[in-house]
């Protein structure tokens, strides 16, 4: 059972659910690897309240047909909770269909998501449904929304009315029955103040909104996916590996991830491939210890004096509040600084506030 996550198992897993029924791309380019997808299943893992709580979320989410935000960081397992919802819905007969804004050039977005009519443009020879008509009956799942540009989020809004859209050239008016569940990385709300995201498809799409919490704030999901994918890339590679060494356990808990699961997955794939021994050591993890720390402050790639120092200000704010609870006496003592300044920092960097 999905949500049966109180199961005493060695790794606890909720339950194993078939994902990608369809991927339009595979459709239309490669029809024969469907079959293949159709095989790769995947599972949702975690113990903690912050999972806990996406599961939930999900579970309630799938009994109806209004769209979801999905936010959180990158490898955080946004995708993977948009295929929960949709496979729990009534929609999982039908197709859930992927269309990554980040990635279609804006030229191309329009008659992506919508089609086109033969002649609309020099090079449509023919007439091709787009990803929304594609979707029908199923989910239209809108990734790297906040990337999405401002003149494509007017007419999503638009179509988001009504759920009525025409075919790039076309005159005829159609209507698609699809679920749409959205996500972003970046905070939307930011990018509503700095005009990039319009606010009126904003509030249209943050009614059901589901708040991943990164990998380091849900720590007591860290050794349970760990040792899921160790036993599970075990098997694969035929090898004898029984788990991690003491050491090797510790430093995975230290670890920022700031690539959340997807990064855990790769560190544990590539340590199963390398190691010789029975208990994987720190060693092979490969997480050298200064990135314990480092990894916190480090706005991805980017050097940003400013942008990091703000990171590492929130992460040691956060810490000091993990440690005393809250107190914030104890955290002016710990931080060095006066408490209207442990109020101030609280209240600027929205320490403590419930993600969901
Ligand atoms: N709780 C989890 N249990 C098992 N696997 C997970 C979990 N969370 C994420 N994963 C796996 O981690 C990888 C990344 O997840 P996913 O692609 O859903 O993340 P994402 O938030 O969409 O990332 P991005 O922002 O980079 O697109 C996938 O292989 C996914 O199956
Ligand atoms: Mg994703």
């Amino acid at each position: 059972m999905f949500f049966d996550y109180t199961k005493p198992e060695v790794v606890r897993f909720i339950q194993e659910f078939k994902v990608g029924k369809i991927f339009y791309d595979l459709l239309v380019e490669h029809p024969e690897e469907i079959e293949e997808k159709l095989e790769d299943r995947k599972e949702f893992i975690g113990v903690s309240n912050g999972i806990k709580k996406v599961f939930d979320l999900i579970r309630k989410y799938a009994t109806n047909d209004y769209p979801v935000l999905i936010v959180g960081e990158t490898g955080t397992g946004k995708e993977l909770t948009a295929r929960a919802i949709h496979e729990r819905s009534k929609r999982a007969d039908k197709p859930f269909v992927v269309v990554n804004c980040a990635a279609i050039p804006e030229n191309l977005l329009e008659s992506e998501l919508f089609g086109y009519e033969k002649g609309a443009f020099t090079d449509a020879h023919r007439r091709k449904i787009g990803r929304i008509e594609f979707a029908n009956g199923g989910t239209l799942f809108l990734d790297e929304i906040g990337d999405m540009p401002v003149s494509m989020q007017a007419k999503l809004l638009r179509f988001l009315e009504d759920y009525t859209f025409t075919r790039v050239g076309g005159n005829e008016t159609l209507h698609a029955n699809v679920r749409i569940i959205a996500a972003t990385n970046v905070n939307l709300e930011e990018a509503v103040k700095k005009g990039k995201f319009r606010e009126d498809l904003y509030y249209r799409l943050n009614v059901l909104t589901i708040n991943i919490p990164p990998l380091r704030e849900r720590k007591e999901d860290i050794m349970v996916l760990a040792k899921y994918f160790l036993n599970r890339y075990a098997k694969e590679t035929g090898k004898d590996i029984k788990g991690f060494t003491p050491e090797a356990e510790e430093a995975l808990l230290n670890y920022s991830w700031p690539g959340n699961v997807r990064e855990l997955i790769n560190v544990i794939r590539k340590a199963v491939v390398l190691t010789e021994n029975t208990y994987i050591s720190e060693k092979e993890l490969n997480l050298r210890r200064e990135d314990v720390d480092t990894a916190y402050c480090l706005n991805g790639h980017s050097l940003n004096l400013k942008e990091n120092i703000e990171k590492v200000e929130r992460e040691l704010v956060r810490r000091a509040f993990l440690k005393t609870g809250g107190n914030i006496t104890k955290m002016a003592k710990l931080l060095g600084i006066s408490r209207p300044k442990v109020y101030t920092l609280i209240e600027k960097h929205r320490i403590g506030e419930v993600s969901g």
